[in-house]
């Protein structure tokens, strides 16, 4: 999968996809992510992208042409499935959109900053508008590290079977179940015997049990969801 982020501040964008679990998916050539300066098409030499926004108003807004100079030319080279705005008023990110997204070859990401970007490149170029969460962070390059990291490790490929989702919480909407390491005594606390029991199947029961008991207790609203 390509995946390529336009941004202001693309620099917050090192870090997410250089370590662990992304960097592996890039050497083994299944996840590639691109960030792109959006000064690199500014409207002048000063480095412009944003501008006063009309009708009054603090906070400045992301300019259009910086920004569709930028989603037309990497469109033409790379042939986006979608083209994701990350934005507080998105549709609330999910494990069904990360498994939706996963399918995709080709993502581009917005990252918005200030007041945000014109509403005119979101009626014309976004197809897809997405939040993290019910809250205002600084610009949208965490939640876009968020959604390509959610993303990326469900790429065919990307986990082995030690690191595999099909057991990850909210991927059959529950929670995933208590997990326990060595020793099996640790002051007097003890892991549940059926661990140690060797009965796999008595243990898959287990497993299960303790993950319906978990969502019921920390988030009963899975439960309703179909
Ligand atoms: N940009 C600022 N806040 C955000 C949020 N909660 N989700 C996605 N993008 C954002």
């Amino acid at each position: 999968m390509n995946i390529h982020i336009i941004s202001v501040v693309p620099e917050l964008l090192e870090s997410p996809f250089s370590h662990s679990i992304m960097k592996r998916a890039a050497e083994k050539g299944l996840l590639q992510v691109t960030a792109h300066h959006l000064r690199k098409w500014a409207v002048n030499e000063y480095g412009m992208v944003d501008d006063y926004q009309f009708g009054g108003g603090a906070g400045m807004v992301m300019m259009c042409e910086p920004l569709v100079r930028a989603i037309e030319e990497l469109n033409a080279e790379h042939g986006f499935d979608e083209v994701i705005y990350l934005t507080p008023d998105g549709e609330k990110f999910h494990q069904g959109l990360a498994n939706t997204l996963s399918m995709k070859q080709s993502l581009l990401f917005i990252c918005g900053h200030y007041k945000g970007i014109d509403q005119r490149v979101r009626d014309h170029f976004i197809t897809r508008e997405i939040s993290i969460g019910d809250y205002v962070l600084s610009g949208g390059e965490l939640a876009a590290a968020v959604v390509v990291d959610a993303v990326g490790r469900l790429i065919p490929g990307v986990l082995n079977d030690e690191t595999s989702a099909l057991f990850d919480s909210f991927q059959d909407n529950l929670l995933a179940p208590p997990v326990y390491t060595r020793p099996d005594e640790f002051r007097g606390w003890k892991v549940p015997p059926v661990l140690l029991s060797g009965d796999h199947k008595k243990i898959e029961e287990w497993r299960n049990e303790q993950a319906l008991i978990r969502t019921q207790d920390k988030r009963p609203d899975l439960l309703k969801e179909d």
